[in-house]
């Protein structure tokens, strides 16, 4: 008899919400967002930051945590990195930058599950999990295994980006997965001359899906080299600006984020 993959989700202990920052396509910034929001999330509670980009993970390098490692522990716990107040953990941690991680379906599962069962949490009000791009075995082990609270859809404005991010959306909603809101990043770009609006990306139809599907808009970054900057150093902006634009955006999405169950 077949069974239903979805009976093995289960909770992770202590873990209070699951937020899945997800895209179609790679480039766009989840990663960026992922970190930034987990950041001013600290406004709310506790917070973890997971890397679920087993093949190309980020965090270690914009959490600025790149020489830290997780410590494992009796009965093979593994205690995450911390970093601004946030525990991390990646796969990043333990290979080198720059090796590829080479692996199969059943070893992402085997990791996928050390991450949930192993990783001593402790207490999180919330653990946002940064996916890889696309919709495949990362993003289905994800929804089987935890219970999933709500995802967060990352694009950029134009339509290349949105066709990616709709199907993001179709795999989330067939697999019972809230969709908490999209958020539009390197939506424009002030001129630094004349502080007018530069639109980087052609503006596509994005606007008229989110209102046809009723998906709420969380928010819109800008494109802005303090951002992708600070990734580069590893002090996210909403850690090294706090008082800046883009800061205040992060913290208005991740307050909206509250109110969602
Ligand atoms: N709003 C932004 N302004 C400036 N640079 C950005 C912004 N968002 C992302 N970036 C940069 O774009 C690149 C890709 O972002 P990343 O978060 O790694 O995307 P993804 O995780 O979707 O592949 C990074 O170098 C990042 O610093
Ligand atoms: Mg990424």
């Amino acid at each position: 008899m077949a069974t239903n993959p979805f009976d093995q989700q289960q909770a992770i202990p202590g873990v209070k919400k699951i937020i899945a920052v997800a895209s179609g396509k790679g480039g766009v910034g989840k990663s960026t967002v992922a970190t930034n929001l987990a950041l001013a999330l600290r406004e709310y509670g506790k917070v973890g930051l997971l890397d679920a980009d087993i093949y190309g993970p980020s965090l270690p390098r914009m959490m600025g945590a790149l020489n830290q490692k997780p410590t494992v522990s009796e009965g093979n716990k593994i205690t995450p990195v911390s970093r601004y107040g946030i525990k991390i953990m990646s796969i990043g941690f333990l290979v080198e930058e720059g090796s590829a991680v080479v692996w199969r379906g059943p070893m992402l599962f085997k990791a996928m599950d050390q991450f949930f069962r192993d990783v001593q949490w402790g207490e999180l009000d919330y653990l946002v999990i940064d996916l890889p791009p696309g919709t495949g075995d990362v993003q289905l082990s994800l929804v089987q295994k935890v219970p999933v609270n709500f995802a967060v859809i990352v694009t950029t404005p134009q339509n290349i980006a949105l066709i990616d991010a709709k199907k993001a959306i179709d795999m989330f909603e067939r697999t019972g997965v809230k969709i908490g809101g999209v958020i539009e990043n390197m939506s424009y770009m002030l001129n630094p001359v004349n502080g007018e609006k530069i639109q980087l990306f052609p503006r596509g139809e994005i606007a008229s899906y989110l209102e046809s599907k009723k998906i709420p808009q969380l928010g819109v970054i800008p494109f802005n080299t303090s951002i992708s900057l600070g990734s580069e150093a590893g002090i996210p902006i909403v850690e090294s600006h706090s008082t800046s634009m883009e800061a205040k955006s992060f913290s208005e999405i991740a307050k909206k984020l509250t109110f969602l169950s």
